[in-house]
């Protein structure tokens, strides 16, 4: 292509690439990739008579090469926007899913009620996203965000950086060997899919995602059996705990381990589809 590339031709000529490979919703990711790299808004795609540079057309070609590969645009341009804020989500860590907002609002509720300054706990934190989101909007609160990957703690503390958020702490440790006291919240969204799902996910997840926060490499339920029975040991009096769930027939085994194990209270958060996506214990 010339210097004198209009920006439509470009995304055309892409889109059609995209077509012959198993990349799924190439618009709206190639639209994405544009927007960050020209720093222009969606509209302004299709309504400028955009003409790309040498420079543009180098930096596009290297994103677009990695889209059609099937890499996730958030690894691409290393940012996931989540609740109110944009995380860095650089390769290896895991992309923050929309679906865990449902967490950080009964998180965000539950806190709400509260009146004495307390302590929150967000196992499996990931890129920090969910602690964040929570400890942005209590400044007043201390909380603790917990990973046994050195890379997610890593961008989570970038991320508690670029966020300007000053009331929490990360550490790398695993949760089955915790050292910390008892909290007055605790929230989770652990790897939950079973071994045998990985194989059937889209290569975007399964080469992407880290498998560690994608499986517990045995039937999904690992980390609320432990959760559930460690209720006790984790939580103060009057405190609670919310843990994310499965949107597969997981969560109908998480219900019975709940029944089984739980002797405290417990009640089941909905998603918009009417499924159970969080468990409140209390
Ligand atoms: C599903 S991801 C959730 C990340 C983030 N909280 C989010 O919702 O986007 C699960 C996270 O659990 C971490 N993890 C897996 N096993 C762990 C363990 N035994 N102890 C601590 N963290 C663990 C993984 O490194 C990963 O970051």
């Amino acid at each position: 292509m010339n210097k004198t590339t209009l920006l439509r031709d470009y995304l055309h000529l892409q889109l059609f690439k995209l077509k012959k490979t198993s990349v799924q919703e190439s618009k709206q990711k190639s639209e994405m990739l544009i927007q960050h790299c020209l720093k222009i808004s969606k509209a302004d795609i299709y309504l400028k008579d955009i003409l790309l540079d040498k420079q543009n057309i180098d930096d596009l070609n290297i994103m677009f090469d990695s889209l059609i590969m099937n890499t996730p645009v958030q690894h691409i341009i290393e940012e996931t926007f989540f609740y109110e804020n944009s995380f860095f989500t650089p390769p290896g860590t895991f992309i923050p899913r929309t679906d865990t907002e449902l967490l950080v609002d009964c998180a965000i509720d539950f806190l709400s009620t509260k009146k004495t300054k307390l302590r929150i706990l967000d196992l499996c934190t990931g890129s920090g996203c969910i602690v964040l989101s929570i400890a942005k909007k209590f400044p007043q609160n201390d909380f603790i965000g917990i990973d046994k990957s050195s890379l997610a703690i890593k961008v989570a503390e970038k991320n508690q950086k670029l966020l300007k958020i000053d009331n929490v702490k990360f550490l790398k440790e695993d949760i089955f060997n915790l050292k910390i006291n008892k909290v007055d919240l605790l929230v989770c969204n652990p790897p939950y899919l079973a071994k045998e799902e990985i194989e059937s996910l889209d290569s975007s997840v399964k080469n992407h995602d880290p498998e560690i926060a994608l499986t517990d490499l045995k039937d999904g339920t690992t980390y609320y059996k432990f959760l559930i029975s460690n209720f006790k040991s984790l939580i103060n009096k009057n405190g609670a705990m919310f843990i994310e769930l499965p949107y597969s027939p997981v969560a109908k085994d998480i219900e019975s381990i709940n029944k089984k194990l739980n002797s405290n209270k417990s009640t089941y958060l909905k998603d918009l589809e009417g499924k159970n996506r969080v468990i409140k214990i209390y």
